[in-house]
This record gives structure tokens, C-alpha cells and sequence, in this order.
């Protein structure tokens, strides 16, 4: 089998197998990208996507926004679909597994999708979609979701998609801010064999909004009520449709993501720049070749499955494997047989996938071939070490580099990690910026520290093709979040450089990676205060052993003691309000918060307890005596546990 990495000088480097097939594979990328960046990325735009009108000017910057390829013209759909249709066709442009084994695997070639694509889009129009409406998609991972992000793209309109595991409530907010006109989702999904009800909560979520049609595809194949069936409305539909020329800076998306308030920001994004970065990120981090098959286990209800899952393989060519339902259904050997049944070559995961699979025994992915796979790429959190060696040994065997991408929703695309004709493949350690941007570290007041010092990870303009064009209708927000250091993009992370590598110590604001999702403090804690019970509540991060960090949240009752009941009843609030993913772990009643004089409540103080270490300092505290109050609450409880 081929070995694509070597060990030279106690290092995991490129193998000369790997460099022989690598698009990049000489260090000067770095140094000729630097010269002239924004050259630089003239050139991969040139290459990389089909304009139908080339740009102005090629990048303008007026701090804190930024354009790039001003003026250029192009559509986004016809970039990831017309374009192959010539030469791959009849190529597989997508694999869909189901969850339950029962079920056949579906595929579709570039001109089947080019097909559906084109249909859906007739159904947006008809519905009165127009360039620059925007859609909400509240879809599971089924084929229909990339069918229906692409058909807004081939429009021009704008889509924005919201996890399917998160609540009516977190649904309906999303819709209100972006005021869309559509909902488009399903009935339901499987998860771990069960039925999983979607579209009470789509119902629930889009009365008294903008929307005017919700239009359902029948996964679990229930009955509707007055919302417009997918397959008979595309059946109905014209097969062609013509895509619809938008500018280069023209909103493609907006994601919602968590910030340190309790409402989540819309973070746009545009169409040329995204579209630059997606293709030549997916191409050179995975060394994707058009036979590669690319399998990004990221829902596509967050980033990481709109750039990596979709976009990033359909710009390039490739295939793209999509999988519906959980790793472990029918057993731990799921993801596996899948990489074996699919010839899978390049997979890209978590950390918190990684570690949950660590933990289930190797017998598992021993069951199944794996040598099909070259890759294996890594987002989402910090990995550990043991994570990334298990990785390497056990799903990669030796054989594989392993690429950790550090990068966000706001980035749009991966930002720092190792080429893999470049490596070097060193366990917890990103890597290197993107040929063409620049991060440093700096200290609070935006001075670059010294070599392997911690700081603040910063990005240096000119910024990235694919970054974000501001909070959707909030530019204070916008502002506050991204520009304290003016003149460069503070990504909220930590880090330190050390070798010319970038090594992620986690994030400098409230937000947390709950099994690599996103979720702030202060979302949860808007949403905990809201149950009738609660007078006040503080939730803070505690370090798990496979999702990484979870919320622990200490809540000050109204009246009377906390107990087993109220606990439940919160977390089922949580469900409502977010989502199950933003539950927490534990919940602590206390009878009061540490705060200070100005009533700010100190969560570093309650960190410390959690993790057994010196609270410090307390004079600053308007009621030091909670701090012991509170230690023994959680003493109490761990011993009861
Ligand atoms: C964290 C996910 C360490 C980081 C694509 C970032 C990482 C946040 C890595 C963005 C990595 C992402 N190593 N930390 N390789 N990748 N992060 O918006 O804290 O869901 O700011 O985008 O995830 O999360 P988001």
C-alpha cells in the first residue's frame, strides 16, 4: 500500500509518493504568495473559477470592510455543476448514504444534480424567490439540501441554513432576521434508527414570520397539511433554468453563528471571494484530483459541511459522500464500512468523532479495509495528541498524513494547517497560514509577542478571499466582535507560534466547542434565564474527555430548592430554546453568583472551582462568602455522583 508520509529527522513529512501527486509540493508557495498576495490571488481566481466578466479591480479595502474581485461577474452553481457537464457528466457528482442499512445508496451524476438543481430553482421562482431573496433551509443531511443551497445560488438568491437539530425557537429567530420568504424542509430524518420530527417544529417556527410557503421533503414519507411537497413540485418544474449573473461581492449566504450575546450574529458571505477560497482550499489542503471521493462528516448545518461537504468538492469536480444519520448506528463500525464500501479517499472529521471512535476499540475500524483513503483532515477544535496519533496509526495506518485545519464560520474557508506535499504532520499543531494570508499573535494591546509566546491570533490584510462581508444588518456588532485591534482581524483564539507553526490554545471569548459545535455562554445563559423557575443563571465550560468542552450551569432559583425535577425541566427548556446539543452536562442550584461590585458575575471564579483549582483573588467580590458555598455544592454533588 502506498505510504504518502515518511518520518525524517523525527518529523512526519511528505513521502516522495505524496510530493509525486501533490498540486503543491515546494515551500516557495509561501515566499512567491507573500510578494504580492493580492496577485496571488488574482491568479488561483483566474484559474479556479469561471467568470463570466473578469473584475475591476482585484481587491479594495476600506477597514473594516473588504472586496475582492470587484466588479467580477459569475454565478456560483454553474462554478460546482455547467461547467463539468461537458466533460464528467456522467461523473458521480454525489454518494448518499442513508442511515437505516436497509436502504439503498443513492447517486447522482453532475447531470442528474444539474438536473434537480435546475428544477428546484423553477420552484423558488414560481414561489416568487427573486436575486437577493433569501430562503431558510432547515434540512437533515439529505441530497435535497445541497439541491436546494444550490438552486438558490443559481438564482441569486440568498440561503441560509439552520441546523436541524436546533429548536423552533432558535429556527424562527434565524428566519426573522433574515426575513426569508420560504422554509424549505422535511418531515423528518433517521437518527440511530429512530424517526427523528422535523416539520412540527418547521410549522412552529414560521408562524408570524416573512414565510410564505413551506415546501417539505418527505423523507419519512408522512402526510401534509397545507405545505407544498418537493418531489411533486419539482416533478411539475422546467428542467432548464437559466443561472442568474450576480457580482462578485453579492451576498451568496448567511450562517448564523454564536458570538458572546445571547443572539446569534448573521455572518455573510459572499459569492466570488467564497467561491476562490472554497475550491483552492479543498484542492490543496485535501490534494483533491477529479477521481478523489471526499467525505466531510460536518452537517451542513454548520460551515465546515456548506465549504467541505458541498462547495469545496462540487467547484473541483469531485465526488462528494454524504451520510445521513449517526457514526454509531447500527455500531461503531458504521463510518468504516462506509470508507470501505464507498473507496472513500480523502476524510475529513472532528476531533470529538475521533476521540468518541478512540474509545470504542480498534477492533472496529479493523473490521474494514481502509486502504483506499490519502487523507485524513481534522477541524473543529483543538485535537489532542492521543487523538492524533490514534488517527494516524489507526484509521490512517501510518500511511496518511493527518491535516488540522484551523479556520471559522467568519473565514469561510480553512486558513492554517500543513499542505500535504509540505507537512510537516506534527500532532496539536495547525500548521502554517494559507499561501497568500498572513497571522500573528499579539497581546491585548495588539503588539506582535515574541516567538512562542500566547496570545491573540490575528490576520493580517490583505484578508482572505473567502472572509466574511459583516454581521447581516449589524455593523456595530460587526465592528465590536472582529476590529478591537482596528487594523487586523481578531479571530477570538489563542495561540502561539513556534517553528514558523501555528498551534491553537483556544478560544479568548465565551464560546465554547461542544463537540465541535458552537455555542456561546451567554446564548445559553439568555436561554436558561427565560424558564419560569430561574432568577439568574452563569454557565460556563468544563474540559470532557470526547466532546471536549461542555456547559455547566449554576442557576439562582426564584423561590425554594433546586431538584431533580427542576434540573430535568431546564434541560428540556435548553432543548426548546436551542437545542439538545446546547444542553448541559450538570446543573448546579446555588443560592447566589460570584459577582463584583458592578454586578458583573465572575465565571472565571466558577471555572476554578469546577476544576478543583485556587479560586484567587476574591476582593474584588461584592460577596466572597458564595465562593465556599458553592465549592461544597459541588463537592457534595461529585461525591454523590
Ligand atoms: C475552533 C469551524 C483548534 C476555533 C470551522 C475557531 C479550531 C472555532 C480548529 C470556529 C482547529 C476550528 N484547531 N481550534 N483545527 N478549527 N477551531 O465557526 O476556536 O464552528 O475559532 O468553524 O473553532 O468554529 P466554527
Amino acid at each position: 500500500m502506498v505510504k504518502y508520509v515518511v518520518e525524517k529527522n523525527g518529523k512526519l513529512m511528505p513521502s516522495n509518493e505524496m510530493k509525486k501527486i501533490a498540486w503543491v509540493s515546494d515551500e516557495k508557495i509561501y515566499k512567491d504568495a507573500e510578494k504580492n498576495p493580492v496577485k496571488f490571488w488574482e491568479r488561483l481566481a483566474e484559474e479556479g473559477i469561471s467568470w463570466e466578466k473578469k473584475w475591476k479591480k482585484p481587491y479594495v479595502e476600506k477597514l473594516p470592510y473588504f472586496e475582492w474581485f470587484k466588479g467580477g461577474k459569475l454565478n456560483f452553481c454553474f462554478n460546482c455543476l455547467d461547467r463539468h457537464l461537458k466533460n464528467n457528466g456522467n461523473k458521480v457528482a454525489l454518494i448518499w448514504v442513508p442511515e437505516p442499512t436497509g436502504e439503498k445508496t443513492i447517486k447522482l451524476t453532475y447531470k442528474q444534480l444539474h438536473e434537480k438543481v435546475c428544477r428546484f430553482a423553477n420552484v423558488l421562482k414560481k414561489n416568487g424567490v427573486r436575486k437577493g431573496d433569501a430562503v431558510s433551509i432547515y434540512l437533515p443531511m439529505i441530497p435535497e439540501a445541497l439541491i436546494v443551497m444550490l438552486a438558490c445560488t443559481r438564482i441569486g438568491a440568498i440561503h441560509s441554513v439552520v441546523f436541524s437539530a436546533f429548536s423552533a425557537d432558535a429556527l424562527k429567530s434565524r428566519i426573522e432576521d433574515c426575513k426569508a420568504k420560504i422554509l424549505v424542509t422535511s418531515d423528518g430524518y433517521y437518527r440511530r434508527g429512530e424517526e427523528e420530527e422535523l416539520l412540527g417544529k418547521a410549522k412552529e417556527a414560521a408562524e408570524k414570520t416573512t414565510i410564505k410557503k413551506i415546501i417539505v421533503v418527505r423523507r419519512l414519507g408522512k402526510k401534509l397539511d397545507k405545505e407544498l411537497d418537493f418531489e411533486e413540485e419539482i416533478k411539475k418544474a422546467k428542467a432548464d433554468c437559466d443561472c442568474e449573473t450576480v457580482n462578485s461581492e453579492d451576498i451568496m449566504f448567511i450562517l448564523y453563528t454564536s458570538g458572546t450575546t445571547g443572539k446569534p450574529k448573521g455572518i455573510v458571505h459572499d459569492t466570488g471571494g467564497y467561491a476562490v477560497q472554497a475550491y483552492w482550499t479543498c484542492k490543496w489542503n485535501f490534494n483533491l484530483h477529479d477521481d478523489d471521493i471526499m467525505w466531510c462528516t460536518a452537517d451542513v448545518g454548520w460551515i465546515t459541511g456548506h465549504s467541505y461537504a458541498f462547495y469545496g468538492p462540487l467547484l473541483n469536480g469531485c465526488t462528494t459522500l454524504v451520510y445521513e444519520g449517526s457514526p454509531d448506528f447500527p455500531d461503531y463500525g458504521r463510518w468504516w464500512k462506509i470508507i470501505q464500501d464507498n473507496k472513500v479517499t480523502v476524510f475529513y472529521t472532528a476531533p470529538t468523532a475521533i476521540r468518541m471512535f478512540m474509545k470504542a476499540g480498534d477492533e472496529w475500524p479493523r473490521k474494514y479495509n481502509l486502504g483506499s483513503l490519502k487523507i485524513l483532515g481534522t477541524v473543529g477544535e483543538p485535537i489532542n495528541e492521543e487523538a492524533w496519533m490514534w488517527y494516524f496509526n489507526r484509521i490512517g495506518s501510518k500511511r496518511c498524513p493527518v491535516i488540522d485545519t484551523w479556520w471559522q464560520t467568519e473565514t469561510g474557508g480553512t486558513l492554517i494547517n500543513s499542505l500535504p506535499g509540505i507537512g510537516p504532520f506534527v500532532p496539536t499543531v495547525s500548521g502554517r497560514s494559507f499561501p497568500g494570508t498572513r497571522h500573528i499573535v499579539v497581546d491585548d494591546k495588539g503588539k506582535e509577542v515574541k516567538n512562542g509566546e500566547t496570545g491573540n491570533l490575528v490576520q493580517l490584510s490583505p484578508f482572505a478571499p473567502g472572509m466574511l462581508h459583516g454581521v447581516y444588518k449589524n455593523h456595530e456588532k460587526y465592528v465590536e466582535t472582529y476590529w478591537r485591534f482596528k487594523t487586523k482581524y481578531d479571530t477570538s483564539d489563542g495561540a502561539y507560534i513556534k517553528n514558523g507553526l501555528i498551534r491553537m490554545t483556544g478560544r479568548t471569548d465565551d464560546v465554547m466547542k461542544v463537540a465541535g459545535h458552537r455555542l456561546a455562554t451567554a446564548e445559553l445563559e439568555d436561554a436558561i434565564s427565560k424558564d419560569n423557575s430561574v432568577a439568574e443563571c452563569a454557565v460556563v465550560p468544563i474540559a470532557d474527555e470526547i466532546k471536549g468542552q461542555v456547559p455547566v450551569a449554576f442557576v439562582v432559583l426564584k423561590s425554594g430548592e433546586g431538584s431533580e425535577e427542576i434540573e430535568k425541566e431546564i434541560k428540556k427548556f435548553v432543548d426548546k430554546k436551542i437545542g439538545p446539543t446546547a444542553r448541559p452536562a450538570k446543573i448546579y442550584f446555588v443560592e447566589d453568583l460570584p459577582k463584583t461590585r458592578s454586578g458583573k458575575i465572575m465565571r472565571r471564579i466558577l471555572k476554578a472551582l469546577l476544576n478543583n483549582e485556587d479560586p484567587g483573588n476574591l476582593m474584588t467580590l461584592i460577596n466572597p462568602e458564595i465562593v465556599e458555598k458553592i465549592k461544597e455544592i459541588i463537592q457534595k454533588s461529585s461525591e454523590k455522583a
